[in-house]
């Protein structure tokens, strides 16, 4: 079946199970664990659960269906499930809640397994081909009762158009392609995801355009590896276009065009596919925000090498080089990964020289977790436990020292920031983030909301600025 006929099936689901929930008040609650495509896709999910009558609750106790999309890039998301699984144990003998679980955890054969032999209660198993399939798997379940496991392994589809809830009304994220080819020895996407495989430019272009249209100011282009977007693509190969759309470069050059949008961000590409193209891109959009998020994963070319990233430190310094003198005012985020096997204290001295060298904006730091099925986790030379958060700590007072330093060269700037509404922590206080992504805290009236303003940095703190409304 073509997917849009399988989309199509979805949709008569749909009306099926908001049949049975007619007048019945029914309430959802989901967990989102994992990175922005599992955020993107979990409002995929929303938008299927709202339209089939469920109103969305932040509690799990008051919830008649919970759904978790779960993560499994590192060992911590599975404690995290399984302990609420634990908890909803009671609550659904009381209540009959139904519990869905999909996502990437579920595309390992070992968790299901371990789902079905110690918490059968569970409804609803899917994986990440089979998300847009929760209808027919919730009419299954409420029709007979019956527990549903709907996971396929396959290289993977692109499902357009389905509902989608979005958690922002004025940014929003747009995924530009699925899966992973790089297969990066500690990682485990590249098995649960499928191979890469890119959305139409039609799809994209006209979801961003609608988006536009509805008052959305900045969109966030995902993908494990965007900069290889449409390289897969048999279409592609024959020489084609769609409008002058053939790679990440020109993808980006369109979007920059359509109005109404004035922030686009992307996440995350890979240093070896950054090509020349895409620099010059970033250079003369002037929507795209001069922030780039360059995943290092680690300084020392060694354990580069074992861990198939397929680039140096030496090839890594150069492109940040070559991308601050094209690019005025560029400035980075990273990954970096701790403790992989066969790190010794000489390749952690040169993450640590990186780090130094690049001044990151942000580095969001992990330490090594080995995944069932990577190469990575047969690898000899594993890093004891000890030596690994030894590490993970003196990565982390460098990079706070340098996050401080950072800050204060903000302060007397004017910076333009995407007004986001009240602040969590002091409702009195507006929030927005700055194109390099800072937050900033600064007094100001609530019709700021959504508008993009010139405000002045005061004061830096480590995890925020604070500021003053200069202009609206
Ligand atoms: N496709 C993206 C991100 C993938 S997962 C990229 O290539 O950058 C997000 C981050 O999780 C990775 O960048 C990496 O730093 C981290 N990560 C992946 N596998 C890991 C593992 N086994 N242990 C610890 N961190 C890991
Ligand atoms: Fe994982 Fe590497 Fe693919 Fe990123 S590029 S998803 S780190 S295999
Ligand atoms: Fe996790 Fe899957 Fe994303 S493993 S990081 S949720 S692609």
């Amino acid at each position: 079946m073509k997917t849009i006929e399988q989309i199509n099936t979805q949709k008569e689901y749909i009306k099926k199970v908001k049949n049975e929930n007619q007048n019945k008040n029914l309430h959802y609650s989901i967990l989102t664990m994992g990175c922005r495509l599992n955020e993107n896709d979990s409002e995929k999910l929303c938008g299927m659960l709202e339209q089939m009558g469920y109103t969305k609750t932040e509690n799990f106790e008051d919830a008649d269906i919970c759904v978790f999309n779960t993560c499994c890039v590192r060992e911590n998301a599975e404690d995290k499930l399984f302990g609420k699984l634990g908890e909803l144990k009671k609550i659904k003998e009381k209540k009959g809640t139904i519990i869905a679980i999909g996502g990437c955890m579920m595309q390992e054969a070992h968790m299901v397994e371990k789902i079905n032999k110690s918490y059968p209660y569970v409804d609803i198993i899917f994986g990440t081909h089979t998300l847009h399939k929760l209808p027919e798997d919730l009419y299954k379940v409420l029709e007979n009762r019956k527990k549903v496991r709907d996971i396929l392994d396959i290289d993977g589809e692109v499902y357009e158009n389905l509902p989608i809830k979005r958690t922002s009304n004025i940014q929003a994220n747009v995924t530009i392609m699925y899966g992973c080819n790089n297969f990066c020895s500690y990682c485990i996407v590249p098995y649960v995801r499928g191979r890469e495989r890119s959305r139409h430019p039609k799809d994209i272009i006209e979801e961003i355009t609608k988006l536009a249209q509805e008052g959305y100011k900045e969109v966030t282009l995902l993908g494990q590896n965007v900069n290889s977007y449409l390289r897969s693509e048999k279409w592609k190969e024959k020489g084609q276009d769609w409008n002058g759309i053939n790679s990440f470069a020109t993808l980006l050059r369109a979007i920059n065009k359509i109005d109404g949008i004035e922030r686009i961000r992307f996440v995350s590409p890979h240093p070896k596919d950054f090509t020349d193209d895409v620099i010059e891109a970033i250079r003369d959009c002037n929507k795209i925000c001069k922030l780039i998020h360059l995943p290092l994963q680690s300084g020392s070319t060694n354990v580069l090498k074992l861990m198939n990233r397929k680039y140096t430190k030496e090839q890594y310094l150069e492109l940040v080089q070559k991308m601050k003198k094209q690019i005025p005012n560029v400035v980075f985020t990273t990954d970096i990964i701790v403790g992989f096997a066969g790190e010794t204290e000489s390749d952690f001295e040169d993450t640590l020289d990186v780090v130094k060298k690049v001044k990151f904006e942000q580095v969001f730091m992990f330490i090594y977790s080995k995944r069932v099925g990577t190469p990575g986790a047969k690898m000899e030379n594993q890093v004891p436990e000890e030596i690994k958060h030894k590490r993970f700590n003196k990565l982390k007072e460098l990079v706070e020292s340098q996050i401080e330093e950072n800050n204060k060269k903000y302060i007397g700037t004017i910076q333009k920031v995407l007004v986001e509404g009240k602040s969590k922590n002091n409702p009195k206080m507006l929030t927005g983030r700055t194109e390099s992504n800072k937050v900033v805290i600064f007094e100001g009236k609530e019709e700021l909301k959504d508008k993009i303003i010139d405000i002045q940095i005061v004061s830096e703190h480590m995890w925020y600025l604070r500021g003053k409304v200069i202009s609206c």
